[in-house]
């Protein structure tokens, strides 16, 4: 839909400028061109709308001016907030739902979303209204069976976003989850259901009506292998809270992060193990990261990074072979595949390690994703180790951020990430700099070049 133009467009004079977007991957740019630049996709860049030249438009003249608020007279009012009953669902949402919240449930297809949210709904004590998009409602109370779960849950079978949005207003349910998001659309948008454009109107209308009602909504947003929530970036802006569903679809761990959230912080995560009745807390899960570690490979280092603000021991594995290849193999599950490069461009520089010839593997043990720059000299310390077959002692854990000199850079909240690697046995920390009660050894470390005679990969 083309926005009227504005009084001041209409000037012969004033050009308008036309913007493009991909269909596919929501990308905008001011050329029309045949494929997009940035997801690759053929004859996905369409016409969005026409907007006004920079410094045409203008404010209305007859607009008339409202009321404001103070600071002081909001501040009074206490958020209310509804308690879903999983104890750590509530915390990573800052204490419950918030009446009219839009909260977007994102993770990779078969990651548990469905089988998290049918228990969430089922432990309410409230009706809850359950928009089955992708599986049939039979399917789903098969699994409700299987995990035990009854309550007051009501499906719907539409996946029309105006006919969803009409029934939450008409039933009012204490939750309405919407599985997923990339199922719904709206004749308002011509794609098809899935594409961008869909899953942007389709969301905007289910924002709106949460609302408008009051009606808490948790949205299912599939994320395609690559990490992208398809329809990207466009849901996250109309949202209060991004929840990132993550984990090793193999390994039984799950963790719940917030990337976005408007009624709390984004420091509380939530960590879960999978089990045939469903999800459960797990309060310790460190040592079932670590539970399948084999000391005394090579290529093996351990790390503690933190996620949210809770420390998590996690093993960081290296593979290094000879290159066949004019360009060699880089790849990395879990990390950064640019934070990786960076890293072997300072061990090729600094410590004349020739990495430019090796195919490079990286993997970070229980499908945790590494976001953490704290977590680069253990990486560093796999490459070598992988790189010259000898193992690191089993019970050193490294952390420390890597600087393109060599150096190895301090990192936040080290006497909680000592606590952990204490509590869970380790006897070691190679670190720049932090403080120990004394049941742990510290080996202090400035460089790179430092740490790895330190730990006798030289
Ligand atoms: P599902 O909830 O369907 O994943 P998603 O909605 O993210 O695509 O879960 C995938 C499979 O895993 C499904 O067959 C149920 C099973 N599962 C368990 O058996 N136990 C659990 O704790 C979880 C979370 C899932
Ligand atoms: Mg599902």
């Amino acid at each position: 839909m083309k926005p009227a133009p504005c009084a001041a467009a209409t000037i012969k004079s004033v050009k308008n400028e036309t913007l493009y977007s991909c269909s596919k991957c929501g990308a905008q740019s001011p050329k029309w061109s045949g494929r997009c630049l940035e997801c690759g996709g053929w004859g996905t860049v369409r016409e969005d709308a026409e907007l006004p030249a920079s410094g045409a438009a203008k404010a209305r003249a007859d607009a008339k001016p409202k009321q404001t608020i103070s600071l002081r007279e909001v501040a009074g009012t206490p958020l209310r907030r509804v308690a879903t009953g999983n104890v750590d669902f509530d915390h990573v949402l800052g204490g419950g739902l918030v009446p009219g919240e839009v909260v977007l449930l994102a993770g990779e297809p078969g990651i548990g979303k469905s089988t998290f949210l049918l228990a969430l709904a089922a432990n309410l004590g409230q009706p809850v209204l359950y928009v089955a998009g992708e599986e049939s409602p039979e399917q789903i109370a098969l699994r409700a069976a299987r995990l035990g779960a009854t309550g007051d849950i009501h499906f719907l079978r539409d996946t029309d976003a105006d006919t969803v949005a009409a029934t939450i207003r008409a039933m009012k349910p204490a939750l309405a989850i919407i599985d997923s998001v990339q199922s719904l659309s709206t004749a308002a948008v011509e794609s098809e259901a899935g594409t961008v454009g869909q899953v942007r109107a389709s969301g905007a209308i289910i924002a709106e009506i949460a609302k408008t009602s009051g009606v808490p909504v948790v949205l299912v947003g599939q994320v395609t292998k690559d990490g992208s929530i398809a329809g990207p970036k466009t849901l996250e802006h109309l949202v209060d809270a991004v929840l990132c569903f993550e984990g090793d679809s193999r390994a039984g761990l799950r963790l719940l992060r917030p990337e976005k959230n408007r009624f709390g912080t984004i420091e509380e995560i939530a960590v879960f193990r999978m089990t045939d009745k469903g999800l459960v807390p797990e309060p310790n899960p460190s040592r079932i990261l670590l539970a399948d570690r084999r000391p005394g490979a090579s290529g093996s280092a351990i790390t503690c990074t933190i996620e949210g603000n809770r420390p998590l021991l996690v093993e960081v594995q290296a593979l290094t072979t000879k290159s066949v290849y004019p360009t060699p193999i880089r790849r990395a599950s879990g990390y950064d595949t640019g934070r990786l490069q960076m890293i072997l461009a300072v061990l090729e520089r600094r410590l004349k390690l020739p990495f430019s010839t090796a195919d490079v593997h990286v993997n970070v043990v229980g499908g945790v994703s590494l976001r953490d720059a704290s977590t680069d000299l253990a990486l560093a310390l796999a490459l070598i180790s992988s790189a010259s077959d000898k193992p690191i002692d089993p019970e050193l854990v490294a952390f420390g951020e890597i600087g393109l000199g060599g150096e190895v850079r301090s990192v936040s909240f080290a006497d909680r990430r000592v606590k952990e690697c204490e509590a869970l046995g380790f006897k070691k920390i190679l670190a720049p700099d932090a403080k120990t009660g004394g049941g742990i050894e510290l080996w202090p470390v400035k460089t790179l070049a430092e740490a790895i005679a330190k730990v006798g990969l030289r």
